[in-house]
């Protein structure tokens, strides 16, 4: 049975979806409209009707997303001006509908949480501004236990291990997603060189809402701004400056695009090294970290005197000496890095922007 009311209200709406001409809203809702005019059916509060909106809701797989657009992330109204609350303390009903705490669901809170751009804050409102439980008495710490609660740092990216991917924000686990790409070996360290930290790449924030971190722009900000992936070398005045060759000033930077890191230190901007060596981030032969690829020639065969990842040599245009022809290893001039198999005995002497050789270590 319908009357007047009601066909108009369903007019309005089909006009509205007509004018956002929006197919994907569930619920066949338009979008969000001034507090006054009616978009829902009388039966949608009707408990006894298939249309009241509890049913309506559970029928979509208990998806109650959509209606947060007109009435407030914190459920307390927003735009229509009408609040979940009151009637759902005293109807004793769950607001947040099925799914909310299974990640697999449409309906899942994390998944609210993306949708509004990662703020979280609105939950606050009811679960207490340290989301201890508030005035509801349901606490998000019962599971997520970190510092913080759900603001700690692993939260929304990293794991418990630590905060940088994987996983990544695309939930995304392998070193071939760019979100992932080589984090783990850059903060944690690896055979041949030393942890590095989040803000060597990126800025850090202190905590999840600061200006800088979430923002309008899609992916990460990488900045390369660390001392280290801007070392200088063949500095006039150092003991080792070369005036024949130029003072290299690495401008390391990331290409969104082809997902490479350009022009830094670490990589082989530096003297007699591998200028234009650009790994790829999310690579995952592993060859990319081998001797050679910074400085030598990956090309160049494996021998017993290490050509392989010899600097660059007078032949080449460089100054490094032209040991091989000497018939040494690399560990007689630099017996604190590298063995006379050419492991690296001191990752944290390696890749360190300084040169250690002959038993000093110094500025180059
Ligand atoms: C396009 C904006 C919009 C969306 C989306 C929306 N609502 Fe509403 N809602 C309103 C407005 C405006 C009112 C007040 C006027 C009215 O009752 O139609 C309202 C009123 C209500 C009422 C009170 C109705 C009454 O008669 O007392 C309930 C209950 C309600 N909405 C539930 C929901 C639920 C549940 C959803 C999601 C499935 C939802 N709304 C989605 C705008 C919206
Ligand atoms: C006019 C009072 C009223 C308003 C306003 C209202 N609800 Fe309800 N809601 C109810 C009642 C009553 C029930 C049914 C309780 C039951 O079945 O025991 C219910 C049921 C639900 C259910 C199903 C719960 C379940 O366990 O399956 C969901 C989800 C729901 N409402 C979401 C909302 C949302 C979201 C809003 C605001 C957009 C809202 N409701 C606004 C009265 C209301
Ligand atoms: C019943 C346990 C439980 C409670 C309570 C809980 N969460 Fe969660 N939350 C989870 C699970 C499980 C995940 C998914 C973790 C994953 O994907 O590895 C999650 C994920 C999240 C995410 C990340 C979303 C994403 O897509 O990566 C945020 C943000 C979040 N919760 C916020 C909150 C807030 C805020 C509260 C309290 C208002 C809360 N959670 C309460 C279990 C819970
Ligand atoms: C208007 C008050 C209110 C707001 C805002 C609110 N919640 Fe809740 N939440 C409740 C209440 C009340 C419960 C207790 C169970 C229920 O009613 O669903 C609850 C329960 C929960 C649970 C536990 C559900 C379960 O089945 O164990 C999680 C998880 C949760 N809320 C997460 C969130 C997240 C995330 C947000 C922000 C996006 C949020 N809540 C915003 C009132 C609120
Ligand atoms: C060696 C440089 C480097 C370090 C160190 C580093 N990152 Fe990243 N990070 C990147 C690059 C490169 C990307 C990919 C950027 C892109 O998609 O264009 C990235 C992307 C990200 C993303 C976005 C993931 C996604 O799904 O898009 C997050 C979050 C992130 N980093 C967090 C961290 C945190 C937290 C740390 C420290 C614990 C850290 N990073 C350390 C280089 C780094
Ligand atoms: C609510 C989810 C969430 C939490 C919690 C969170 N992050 Fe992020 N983080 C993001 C998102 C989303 C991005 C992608 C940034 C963008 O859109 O530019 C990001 C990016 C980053 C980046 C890459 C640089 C950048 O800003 O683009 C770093 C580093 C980072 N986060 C560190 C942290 C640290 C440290 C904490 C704890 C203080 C933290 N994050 C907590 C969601 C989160
Ligand atoms: C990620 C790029 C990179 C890779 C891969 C790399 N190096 Fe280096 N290497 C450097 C940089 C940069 C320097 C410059 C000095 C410094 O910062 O420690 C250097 C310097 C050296 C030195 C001079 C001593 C010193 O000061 O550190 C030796 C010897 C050396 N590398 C051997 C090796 C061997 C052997 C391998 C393979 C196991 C290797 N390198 C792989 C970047 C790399
Ligand atoms: C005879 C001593 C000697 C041996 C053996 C030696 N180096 Fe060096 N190395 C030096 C000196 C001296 C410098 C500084 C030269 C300069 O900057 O012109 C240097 C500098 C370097 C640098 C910094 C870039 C540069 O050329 O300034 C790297 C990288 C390096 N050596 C790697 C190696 C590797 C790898 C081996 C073995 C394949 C090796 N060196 C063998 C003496 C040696």
């Amino acid at each position: 049975m319908r009357n007047k009311n009601s066909i108009l209200a369903l007019a309005l709406v089909a006009l509205a979806l007509a004018i956002s001409g929006c197919s994907d809203l569930k619920h066949d809702l338009p979008s969000p409209v001034a507090p006054g005019v009616q978009v829902h059916r009388p039966s949608w509060v009707d408990t006894s009707s298939a249309s009241f909106h509890g049913k309506v809701i559970r029928a979509a797989n208990g998806d109650a997303q959509e209606c947060l657009k007109c009435h407030g992330l914190n459920y307390q109204g927003g735009t229509s001006g009408v609040s979940c609350v009151a009637c759902h303390q005293t109807a004793g009903a769950s607001l947040h509908g099925r799914g909310w705490i299974d990640p697999l669901a449409q309906n899942f809170h994390g998944n609210t949480i993306r949708a509004a751009t990662w703020d979280m804050r609105s939950c606050q409102t009811c679960h207490g501004p340290l989301y201890d439980g508030g005035k509801v008495g349901v606490s998000c710490r019962d599971c997520h236990r970190g510092g913080a609660g759900p603001e700690n740092c692993a939260t929304c990216h990293g794991s418990s291990n630590n905060a940088a991917p994987p996983r990544d924000l695309g939930k995304n686990t392998s070193r071939s997603a760019r979100g992932v790409g080589a984090h783990q070996i850059h903060f944690l360290g690896s055979s041949i060189a030393t942890s590095l930290l989040c803000s060597e790449c990126h800025a850090t924030p202190t905590a999840v809402y600061v200006v800088g971190h979430i923002d309008s722009t899609t992916g990460a900000e990488v900045r390369l701004s660390s001392l280290l992936a801007n070392t200088v070398t063949n500095k006039p005045g150092t003991i080792d400056y070369d005036p024949e060759l130029p003072t290299y000033t690495p401008s390391p930077s990331h290409s969104q695009a082809a997902l490479t890191c350009s022009n830094t230190y670490c990589h082989g901007y530096f003297k007699n090294g591998n200028l234009t060596f650009a790994p790829t981030w999310n690579d995952t032969t592993g060859t990319q970290g081998s001797c050679g690829t910074c400085h030598g020639n990956t090309a160049a065969p494996l021998d017993t005197l290490g050509t392989r990842y010899l600097p660059k040599t007078a032949s080449q245009g460089g100054t490094h000496p032209a040991v091989a022809g000497l018939g040494i290893r690399c560990n007689v001039c630099h017996a604190e890095v590298v063995d006379a198999n050419f492991r690296i005995i001191n990752p944290s002497k390696h890749v360190n922007g300084k040169l250690n050789v002959l038993g000093g270590e110094r500025d180059w």
